[in-house]
């Protein structure tokens, strides 16, 4: 049995910032909630988070994560004196206490489960991921003997010259027999540099406590400062494409692409250059996109391009194509072999099958039959300065270039609206509206003197 805690109490001073630390996003999620995600599939019978600095809002963010126990530390005397704060939540209780930093977001699970797995075979009071950097500065410093039997952790600040040489580092990644811990906790001192009170004190007080080092050292980089958050992007954007590209996926740039670990691609996708996949996006077999496209939040069909275009909350069917240059957004639905070209912008609206939208226009609100045509510089007038309007478009309709379609407003099938028109009153099936001026062309004018 085991309880989890995670430490995020802390301000995290050297991020120079008015959000907590443990709430900075990474790659979509916040430091601290790719922390929880790495310690639920172990099936923990408690998981404690520990907070402090700020602690509504960081509650707040982890509203949605089911099965928190919120534990307050009201000032932060140090990470030993987090775990103080547990003594009464567990009392009693005799399983093992894993503990990790909640600013540590690239650990796998796998590795807690070998931490685990070691700890109980050997019995140990305590274990604790260690690694080995080449640049291990900030990081405490662990001295083992040759069993890998811990002897002391020594904070940066606290380390003399000589024991900064030390290369193996303390993850801040700790499992505990909780009765043994519980036993020295309240004794820790706060007689060190920062004046605090470690958790690296209480782990060289209990006996045996052994380490297990990390066979890929990135996993436990912490973060302290906004250099350590982009290297740990960097090092989450390379798992994230390496993960797609062995599963079948084209990425002809990975440098210049940032994937979330939130997205879904399917085998011959073809990601091209400059382009970012966020949120809860989709994208089926023999999609390309790109280049230069932002994907968020939205399902793209099989075959489908999306070239230079912004996608967002939306839906595009099978063998569509879109852009260069459109912008879908709102919840827009476009339907399968339709064309969405060159400055259109689609919000809140459904496009039936076919249907063409390929130059300069704005469609808000609406909804169109199939292989409908949208004249160049078609616009949908959907608000009257108070409220959004719908406008319906039949089956086969076309409407000329430059046409305003003042909402609400409906055009039934195979209706024809002549180019420059604007249309304020419904149109019946197979009708064709003109609603502009006739041309006036009055001859010998500048005759007359007005001209030169
Ligand atoms: C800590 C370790 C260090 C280790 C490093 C690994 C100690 C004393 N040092 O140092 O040996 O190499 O992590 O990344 O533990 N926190 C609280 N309450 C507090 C103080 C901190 O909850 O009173 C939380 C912070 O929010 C953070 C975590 O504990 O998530 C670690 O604190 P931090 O100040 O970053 O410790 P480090 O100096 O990095
Ligand atoms: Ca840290």
């Amino acid at each position: 049995m085991v309880v989890v805690a995670i430490l995020a109490a802390g301000r995290g001073t050297r991020m120079k910032s008015n959000l907590p630390k443990v709430l900075h996003s990474l790659g979509g999620k916040s430091l601290v909630e790719r922390v929880i995600e790495t310690v639920q599939p172990l099936s923990p019978s408690r998981q404690m988070v520990i907070v402090g600095y700020q602690a509504e809002e960081v509650k707040a963010a982890m509203l949605a994560i089911p099965d928190l126990e919120f534990v307050e530390q009201s000032v932060q005397l140090g990470t030993g004196h987090a775990i103080q704060q547990l003594l009464p939540y567990l009392e009693g209780y005799s399983g093992d206490l894993l503990i990790l930093n909640g600013d540590v977001p690239l650990l796998r699970t796998e590795t807690l489960q070998n931490l685990l797995r070691i700890h109980q075979e050997k019995q140990n009071a305590a274990t604790i991921l260690t690694a080995y950097l080449s640049n291990p500065k900030g990081y405490g410093r662990v001295f083992c003997d040759d069993h890998s039997i811990v002897q002391q952790i020594v904070e940066e600040k606290d380390c003399t010259p000589a024991q900064r040489q030390n290369c193996c580092i303390n993850a801040g990644v700790y499992c505990f027999r909780w009765q043994e811990l519980a036993k020295v906790l309240p004794h820790l001192q706060a007689n060190n540099a920062q004046r605090e009170y470690y958790l690296t004190d209480a782990v060289t007080q209990v006996s045996p406590v052994m380490a297990v080092n990390v066979e890929d050292y990135q996993e436990i980089l912490g973060i302290n400062d906004r250099l350590q958050l982009a290297s740990a992007y960097e090092i989450l954007q390379r798992r994230i494409k390496e993960k797609w590209m062995v599963a079948g996926v084209t990425i002809i740039d990975p440098a210049s692409t940032t994937i979330d670990d939130t997205v879904e691609l399917q085998p011959d996708v073809i990601i091209e250059p400059q382009t970012h996949l966020r949120g809860n996006t989709i994208i089926k077999t023999g999609s390309r996109i790109g280049p230069g496209s932002l994907i968020e939040n939205s399902q793209i069909g099989e075959n489908v391009t999306v070239m230079y275009s912004v996608v967002t909350d939306s839906i595009v069917q099978v063998g569509s194509r879109i852009g260069p240059y459109a912008h879908l957004r709102g919840h827009t639905e476009v339907g399968s072999k339709c064309r969405v070209g060159n400055f259109v912008e689609l919000k809140n609206t459904k496009l039936g099958e076919h249907t063409n939208v390929a130059h300069l226009s704005y469609l808000g609100d609406s909804t169109t039959g199939k292989q409908v045509n949208i004249g160049a510089g078609t616009i949908t007038a959907n608000y009257d300065g108070v409220k959004k309007h719908q406008t319906k478009i039949g089956d086969r309709t076309k409407t000329g270039s430059n046409s305003v379609l003042v909402a609400p407003i409906t055009l039934g099938n195979d209706v024809y609206v002549a180019a420059g028109s604007t249309i304020t009153e419904d149109v019946p099936d197979g009708c064709l509206v003109i609603a502009r001026q006739r041309q006036v062309v009055k001859p010998e004018w500048q005759q007359k003197g007005t001209g030169e």
